[in-house]
């Protein structure tokens, strides 16, 4: 995805700065070309060599070479990026960069930057959260950057906290997502259910479903990417998203589903309620283990769950509602009626006959229905699947707010 991508590296004088140039080898591999410009500070915990061997290119340090009187192109550097990324980025460059300071030579080519510009912030946990951090994190996405948040975990320092860059892999998944979903997403906040909830019928034995959750973590994920505040309600011992900062509350049973979203539902700007939510639970599932011999299961009397889906349709509700479904012959009419009767925006329809899609599988196909179109979403990884429905939903809010 990031083949023949052209990426500036901005590294500033920060202790992650010596991960880079792995991040480099991985940006590389996946065929982007790299150039890098650099703080002299940095060059305290990366050397300009490595830098420049990993890279394939030149290092700039300094736009001013003060023996040979040469000047680099600065704009030219800018120009040249599809995507400039700065990373590690101190406290301190932030600060430069959102109060428009050039004195370094990551600053004065940012200042340049006609492309996205990805911030990825790391330092110690108590000057990320302290309040000029703060401001100027909010001043700095006010502008437009995109921004990768630093990790909880343990500082150079000896603490444990938030402010740990996130690993080169992970730097290489959001960026290659963040490259290909729409930036309608920015600041959105999304609210997504992933997994197969699960009944109890007595304190051992459960009913559910083959859900593994794998693709509303693959929205989760994406729409992370792509700048949105996201919350993941994932049923327990489904599949956890890649990334830490995803907020994620973990439920077991369609109640505790419903209750969860319900309580955040209005401040969202889109829902998608990609669970597999059981349609029946055991009424008061029993306390003791039930036993063979009573033949205690051949008693279970079932009532219907609420429809968590079609209860978040009311009218005028401020978030794009986009529900899934999981058909035995994926009949595209018969979707058309369900999108109608659960009033959602939108339904993304996956059939059982469909080999490489549906439950458990790593790729998918689905058909996405809108009120007003049909989208054929041909067999690929769950994560470009994701893009493409991400896409989509953004395509049609900006459609409709044009109305
Ligand atoms: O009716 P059906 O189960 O086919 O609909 C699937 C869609 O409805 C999914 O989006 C699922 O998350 C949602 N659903 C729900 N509450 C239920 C059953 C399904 O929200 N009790």
């Amino acid at each position: 995805m990031l083949a023949g991508k052209r990426i500036l590296l901005g590294i500033t004088g920060g202790i992650a700065a010596y991960k880079i140039p792995e991040f480099i080898r991985l940006l590389r591999a996946e065929g982007a070309e790299v150039k890098v410009v650099c703080t002299p500070q940095s060059l305290d915990f990366v050397t300009p060599l490595t830098l420049a061997t990993t890279s394939g290119n030149p290092v700039v340090v300094s736009l001013f070479d003060a023996h040979s009187g040469t000047w680099v192109n600065h704009v030219e550097l800018a120009l040249w990026a599809d995507v400039m990324v700065i990373a590690p980025l101190t406290a301190n460059s932030l600060a430069g960069l959102v109060n428009g300071k050039t004195d370094n030579a990551v600053l004065v080519t940012a200042l340049c930057t006609r492309c996205p510009v990805v911030l990825v912030p790391a330092m110690d946990h108590d000057m990320w959260e302290h309040q000029s951090t703060l401001n100027n994190i909010q001043k700095a996405e006010a502008m437009g950057y995109a921004l990768m948040r630093p990790e909880y975990g343990a500082l150079a320092s000896g603490l444990i906290g938030q402010g740990r860059m996130p690993e080169p892999p992970a730097m290489l998944q959001f960026l290659t997502l963040f490259q290909q979903c729409h930036s309608w997403w920015k600041g959105k906040k999304v609210l997504i259910s992933s997994g197969g909830t699960r009944e109890a019928i007595d304190p051992v034995r459960f009913i559910s479903n083959q859900s593994s959750g794998k693709m509303g973590v693959a929205l989760a994920e994406a729409a992370y990417c792509a700048g949105a505040q996201v919350t993941l309600v994932r049923t327990r011992g489904s599949k956890m998203p890649y990334f830490k900062n995803i907020n994620c509350i973990e439920v077991e049973t369609a109640l505790q589903m419903q209750s969860a979203i319900s309580g955040m539902a209005n401040e969202q700007d889109v829902i998608c309620m990609a669970a597999a939510v059981a349609d029946f639970r055991v009424d008061q599932p029993s306390l003791q283990k039930l036993k063979k011999k009573d033949q205690g299961l051949n008693h279970l009397i079932w009532v219907e769950n609420p429809d968590i889906l079609k209860g978040l349709a009311q009218e005028n509700r401020p978030y794009f509602l986009l529900g899934f479904a999981l058909e035995s012959n994926g009949n595209v009419q018969d979707a058309r009626l369900k999108l109608l009767q659960k009033g959602a925006d939108a339904l993304a329809l996956n059939s059982l006959t469909d080999s490489g899609a549906g439950f458990g599988t790593d790729t998918n196909k689905m058909t996405l229905i809108t009120h007003d179109s049909t989208y054929e979403l041909s067999l690929k990884s769950k994560t470009e699947i994701a893009v493409e429905i991400l896409n989509i939903v953004a395509e049609c809010k900006l459609k409709s707010s044009q109305v």
